[in-house]
C-alpha cells in the first residue's frame, strides 16, 4: 500500500498535501510590531507582510516534529523592512532549525537577557535557533525571503514577551543601506 506524501517545492517553498496548512499576516495584523506605529496604521491594512506555510501531522505533542515555510515579502513599514512578529518557544529548552531558500535578510536572534544578534539568510544558509532564545526573520532583499524550518511539536509560541519590548536590535534602511538600530526601550 503506497500513500501519497505532502510536496515540497523547495524552489517556490510552497507546501501541499496531507496536513498542510498556510497562515497570512497582514499590515493589519501587526499592530505594535513596528517602531514607526503611525507608517503602519496609514499603509493598506491588506498588504501581505508574510505567510507561513506548516504540515501538522501529529498535533502538539512531545516527541513530534513540524515542518515549515515561511515567506517573508519585500517592503518596508517607514524605514523598517517587514518581518516576522517574532517568538520564543511556549516550553523554553525547545530548539528549532531554519535553513534559507529563497531571497535575502537577516535572522534576529535573542537570549532571555536581551542580549540580541544576527545571521545572514540566503539561499543555502543552515540556522540552529536553540532552546531559550527568540527568533525573528527580517527580509531586508527585493524578493521573497523563503525559509524553511523544522521544530518540535510541543514548543509553541510565546509572543508576550516580544510584543511588549521587541527585539534588542531592529533592522532599518537609510540611503539604501541596511543597518542595526540598538533598542533600549
Ligand atoms: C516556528 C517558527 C516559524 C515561525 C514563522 C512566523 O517555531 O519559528 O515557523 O512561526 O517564521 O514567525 P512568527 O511565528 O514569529 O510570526
Ligand atoms: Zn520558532
Amino acid at each position: 500500500m503506497i500513500k501519497q506524501p505532502a510536496l515540497y517545492d523547495a524552489k517556490t517553498g510552497k507546501l501541499s498535501g496531507s496536513g498542510v496548512s498556510c497562515s497570512i499576516r497582514k499590515i493589519g495584523d501587526l499592530k505594535g510590531v513596528y517602531l514607526d506605529e503611525e507608517a503602519r496604521s496609514a499603509m493598506d491594512q491588506n498588504t501581505v507582510a508574510y505567510k507561513v506555510y506548516m504540515q501538522n501531522i501529529c498535533g502538539e505533542v512531545e516527541g513530534g516534529l513540524f515542518f515549515g515555510v515561511s515567506h517573508v515579502y519585500p517592503g518596508k513599514v517607514g524605514n523598517e523592512y517587514f518581518m516576522t512578529k517574532g517568538h520564543i518557544h511556549a516550553i523554553r529548552n525547545r530548539g528549532e532549525y531554519y535553513w534559507g531558500l529563497g531571497g535575502h535578510g537577516i535572522l534576529l536572534l535573542m537570549n532571555e537577557d536581551r542580549h540580541t544578534w544576527a545571521e545572514h539568510v540566503f539561499p543555502g544558509s543552515l540556522h540552529y535557533i536553540a532552546g531559550h532564545v527568540g527568533h525573528r526573520l527580517i527580509n531586508t532583499g527585493d524578493e521573497i525571503l523563503i525559509v524553511g524550518a523544522c521544530w518540535p511539536s510541543d514548543a509553541g509560541h510565546d509572543y508576550n514577551i516580544i510584543q511588549q519590548s521587541g527585539f534588542g536590535l531592529r533592522v532599518m534602511e537609510r540611503e539604501g543601506k541596511m543597518y542595526f538600530w540598538e533598542d533600549h526601550s
